[in-house]
């Protein structure tokens, strides 16, 4: 009785770890991460006897296209040149991405070759990436939060205000939302302005897993800061000044 415990709650731990199983047995994970991130997209189907991911082949695909090979035993794989700079394998054949695009969103497959002959089942992993723009006009300011994904959308997007939701009588600060995306509105008057984007952050949720993205694009075109997504680090930033009385 308890060992029958043990595996139903194995079986139930499994499903936690991956978020979806695919009807040919396949295991999906998913990753979001932010345009400029780097992501490593784990192998899970690596065989242990592998030299230098000599049996891994990683493939890549999005919607209506062909599926390109990134990785082909183990190396970068001639089709991939556009992107290779920004590609490269670890040691356990997970695929590391630098600077991920838009362009990269999509479906990653590791497959594992013994021979010339495809063994085991895929490790399929799907990449989907946050973007946050800015717009204005004239003293209206719209903050855009997007996520772009492989296949539909699985994600809720929000903007927090304070790390709360924005509330929805609030007059200064309109939000709107539809799938995968949503906007804050309000003017260059109001303090989400003038501190800068300090107090907001998009919320991408997906399934159980929730992550915060700061807005960290500088007011009104001013150059795009070099801190990182973390945190907003303004003691480096003490020289921009914000005009407010134009
Ligand atoms: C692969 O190696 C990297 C770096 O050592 C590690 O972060 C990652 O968790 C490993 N992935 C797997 C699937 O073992
Ligand atoms: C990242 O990619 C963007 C757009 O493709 C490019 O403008 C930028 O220079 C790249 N950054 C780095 C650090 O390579």
């Amino acid at each position: 009785m308890a060992e029958f415990r043990w595996i139903v709650m194995s079986s139930f731990l499994m499903l936690q770890v991956f978020s979806s199983r695919a009807a040919t047995g396949q295991l999906v994970l998913s990753f979001t991460v932010r345009d400029g991130d780097e992501v490593t997209l784990p192998c899970t189907n690596v065989l242990e006897d592998h030299k230098n991911c000599d049996t891994t082949t990683w493939n890549f695909g999005h919607s209506r296209s062909r599926a390109v090979a990134l990785v082909k035993d183990g190396k970068i794989g001639e089709t991939a040149k556009a992107k290779s700079d920004r590609l490269s394998v670890l040691e356990n054949c997970s695929l590391v991405i630098k600077n991920v695009t838009d362009e990269d969103v999509g479906r990653y497959i590791c497959r594992q070759y013994r021979s010339g002959q495809h063994i085991r089942s895929d490790a399929v992993v799907h990449l989907s990436v946050v973007t946050m723009t800015e717009h204005k006009d004239t003293d209206e300011v719209t903050l855009i939060c997007s996520v772009s994904t492989y296949g539909g959308c699985r994600h809720t997007v929000k903007w927090l205000l304070q790390g709360q939701d924005v509330d929805k009588d609030n007059k200064d600060l309109k939000t709107s939302t539809s799938s995968c995306r949503a906007s804050l509105m309000f003017l260059t008057s109001h303090d989400v302005y003038t501190s800068r984007y300090k107090t907001v952050k998009c919320e991408v949720t997906e399934g159980d897993k929730v992550k915060q993205f700061p807005f960290n694009i500088w007011p009104s075109g001013e150059k795009k800061g070099d801190c990182d997504n973390d945190h907003y680090n303004i003691t480096n930033n003490n020289s921009f000044n914000i005009d407010n009385k134009k």
